[in-house]
């Protein structure tokens, strides 16, 4: 199988493509490197270039007959770029890399999204509830879901109901499979860490001696840590099971936590003190994650076992916290 990963130099992208590479899978990375570094190895079949750019995807894509499409933006740097660029990169570049990926033969895309489409829900979220995104980030992930399953059926959609600035021009490849992977929120190690998601901010603040600052306490959050990710989009990978598109909860039934009992958990394993605040938020919910694991897939990680791995790592300097700072071009 040969593999582009966009976004590979990520928090999550790093650690797929290590996994991917051990396991001797031929893995090409597409990224630009917003963050300013490379926290790969030299011997990456790396290509430091845009998404935004066909013909970058097209170099990229050459030979490869899966695609995992990684690379986009955080709630916050959309908020940062702007509407317009956040558009660009997480919608259009979507668009054209899925077309890309026809043009050039692959028969295999899977496209991070989130579960933060579910936004607000009263019941547990299932693949088929109603999407309720609550920030703009959530409603750009929506918009590439909705093209995506445009694509493969656009009767599906009626009149007025299209995805806008449509430019398939290709048929729906028979051979083709889509998976859209709505990912939990990640927390645990990386290579590219990420401190600015839940749990890891918490565990960021314990060990800067700060408390704790938790809003919407009463809130539910899932949550998935890095290795489990991994280990999912490997099932996804060598399943045969995914209908030719296919929308997927990615995370664990045991991983729905309040977000007040998680950092009790967390406090309980490497100690803190918790302030609540009043920060606005409307995300809320609460997701089954039945499917994936009708495939197989069963978590293994816990956020007790990343708050001992992240908490030793600060402590001995293998990993530091830092704020993101990102360059992007327009
Ligand atoms: N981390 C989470 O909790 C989480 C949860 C749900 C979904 N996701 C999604 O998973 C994906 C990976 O998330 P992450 O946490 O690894 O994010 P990240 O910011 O650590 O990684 C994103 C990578 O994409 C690259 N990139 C950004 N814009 C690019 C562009 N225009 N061209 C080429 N490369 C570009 C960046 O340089 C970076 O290496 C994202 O699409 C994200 O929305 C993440």
């Amino acid at each position: 199988m040969n593999i582009l990963i966009t976004g590979g130099c990520g928090y999550i992208g790093t650690n797929v493509v290590a996994h991917l590479k051990e396991r001797g899978y031929r893995v090409r990375i597409l990224d630009n490197l917003m963050y300013g570094y490379n926290p790969l190895a030299k011997d990456f079949d790396m290509i430091k270039g845009d998404i935004r750019d066909p013909q970058v995807c097209l170099i990229a894509l050459k030979d490869i007959d899966t695609v995992i499409h990684l690379a986009g933006f955080t709630l916050e740097q959309c908020d940062q770029v702007g509407r317009t660029v956040s558009h660009e990169v997480m919608v259009d570049a979507t668009k054209n890399l899925f077309e890309s990926s026809i043009q050039a033969g692959a028969t295999r895309f899977l496209f991070a999204s989130s579960c933060s489409v579910y936004g607000q829900q009263s019941d547990v979220a299932i693949e088929e509830s109603v999407p309720n995104p609550t920030t703009f980030y959530a409603e750009l992930k929506l918009l590439s879901e909705e093209y995506l399953r445009y694509r493969y059926m656009p009767s599906q959609f009626g009149k007025g109901k299209r995805p806008s600035n449509f430019s398939g021009k290709l048929p729906y490849p028979e051979s083709m499979r889509t998976t859209i992977m709505r990912f939990a929120t990640a927390y645990g190690p990386s290579k590219r860490m990420r401190w600015n998601t839940i749990p890891n901010k918490f565990i960021a603040d314990v060990w800067q001696r700060k408390p704790i600052e938790l809003f919407g306490p009463q809130q539910h959050r899932p949550v998935m840590h890095t290795q489990d990710i991994v280990h999912a989009i490997h099932l996804l990978l060598e399943t045969k099971q995914t209908n030719d598109v296919e929308t997927l909860n990615i995370g664990s039934n045991q991983q729905n936590y309040e977000k007040e009992s998680l950092v009790r958990e967390i406090v309980g394993e490497i100690g803190g003190t918790v302030k609540i605040v009043d920060t606005p938020d409307a995300r809320d919910y609460r997701v089954s994650f039945d499917k994936i694991e009708h495939l197989g897939f069963k978590a293994e990680c816990t956020p007790k076992m990343a708050a001992n791995v992240l908490y030793k790592g600060l402590n001995s300097g293998e990993f530091a916290v830092r704020d993101d700072k990102i360059v992007v071009t327009t």
